[in-house]
């Protein structure tokens, strides 16, 4: 297998985008990221999409995006995992790249989810939970992870004040982020004071509806060389799938695919969790970034609530988390946050953060994007020069 680097990366602004379409959006990440990287031509494409044809009754879109991208004949596929398709696009791109099948591969996501109302934004969310035994019987995401939140509060004693610090620290990372939909500083009083959507989760616990794309460009080492582009390498990359249906879990407070994705990449890079020194974690609520920290191994379980009101997960604590804002202030449009978590991991590794985002000293950083209430899950570790 050969080194591979991220050579260029690109995202559009994140939130209720009227003015542009679906294959707007996409282009105007790629474009942007073949800019970053400097190259006019791509082997390959895969584009990370949930649900393109609920949110806007279109399939087909890898043709559909290679064409209006410009670039066909090449090959371009789109990659479905929920809200880990950004995420498993990352990871076929890197596959096609390091096997030396292609040089040059883009790998992409989109989605335009404001084009249809709230109940149907909902349902088309809720295709990703086991439709027969969870969505026929009412049963939504908010719905799903304010259970894991129950559990983890009987379990743990973790506090609804405990998830509000993640949803103000998020947020107060997004204000700097010029993408975010949501870059508005928020207090613990006001997350607690917000609508109840699906109790203990508030509106302030929840990432938002959203229209977005993200982009990156993926390649050998010795071509970021050529080009004089900084080699952002991915050392290591990890999969891993659960049970769809929370009910059939032994234990919900768990996430095994994020257990096992984040084994695999470590395991692939050589390295211990101790080694990364950042991280873009999958904060679809609240409590997600919780169980998800604690599944990686970064605190032992029922620890990462107290360990976020005590600030460790700061921008300038032990382990920051989601500098970008993450899905709860940037946004989350679900088939483009796989990437555009890479895209701030390459930013803040380039040290091109924006002002006052920027964190000192990073060579290694962690992506980690996750599927409906966990169903699968893709972790992708990537080093600084
Ligand atoms: N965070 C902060 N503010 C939000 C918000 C969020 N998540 N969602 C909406 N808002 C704001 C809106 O901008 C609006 O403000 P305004 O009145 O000043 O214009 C207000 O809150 C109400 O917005 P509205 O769009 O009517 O909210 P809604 O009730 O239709 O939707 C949620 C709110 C939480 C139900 C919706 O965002 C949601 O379903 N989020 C979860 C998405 C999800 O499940 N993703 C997949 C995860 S696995």
């Amino acid at each position: 297998m050969r080194d591979v680097a991220v050579i260029g990366v690109g995202m559009t602004q994140f939130g209720e985008l009227w003015e542009q379409s679906y294959r707007d959006l996409f282009v105007e990440a790629a474009v942007a990221a073949m800019r970053d990287a400097g190259v006019e031509k791509i082997d390959s494409m895969y584009v990370g999409c949930m649900s393109s044809g609920l949110f806007v009754g279109q399939e087909h879109v890898g043709s559909l995006l290679a064409d209006y991208l410009g670039v066909a004949p090449i090959p371009a596929l789109r990659v479905e995992s929920a809200c880990a398709s950004g995420g498993a696009a990352i990871r076929q791109a890197y596959m096609e790249v390091a096997s030396g099948m292609a040089d040059v591969v883009l790998a992409g996501g989109v989605e335009k989810m404001t084009d249809v109302d709230g109940g149907m934004a909902t349902y088309a969310l809720a295709t990703a939970a086991d439709a027969e035994y969870e969505g026929f019987h009412g049963a939504t995401f908010p719905g799903l992870y304010a259970m894991i939140a129950h559990a983890h509060m009987q379990k743990f004693k973790t506090t609804s004040e405990m998830l509000a610090h993640v949803a103000v620290k998020n947020h107060a990372n997004g204000s700097l982020n010029p993408y975010a939909q949501f870059p508005a500083k928020i207090t613990v009083e006001q997350v607690l004071g917000s609508t109840m959507v699906a109790d203990p989760l508030h509106i302030l616990d929840c990432s938002p509806v959203t229209d977005g794309a993200s982009a990156v460009i993926i390649a050998p080492v010795e071509l970021a060389q050529k080009l004089g582009k900084p080699a952002i390498r991915i050392i290591g990359t990890g999969m891993a799938t659960d049970t769809i249906a929370l009910h059939s879990r032994k234990d919900i407070t768990r996430l095994n695919a994020v257990e096992v994705a984040t084994k695999k990449a470590l395991e692939m890079a050589k390295l211990k969790i101790e080694d990364i020194n950042f991280a873009e974690v999958h904060d679809c609520f609240t409590i997600a970034e919780l169980v998800v920290l604690e599944a990686m191994g970064v605190y032992k379980r029922g620890h990462a609530g107290p360990a976020t009101v005590e600030g460790e997960t700061a921008r300038d604590g032990k382990f920051p988390v989601n500098p970008s804002g993450g899905l709860k202030s940037k946004g989350h449009p679900v088939g483009a946050t796989g990437v555009a978590q890479i895209v701030e991991i390459v930013k803040q590794l380039r040290g091109e953060a924006e002002e006052g985002r920027q964190i000192k000293g990073v060579k290694r950083g962690l992506a980690q994007n996750m599927g409906g209430s966990g169903g699968s899950s893709v972790v992708t570790i990537l080093e600084g020069e």
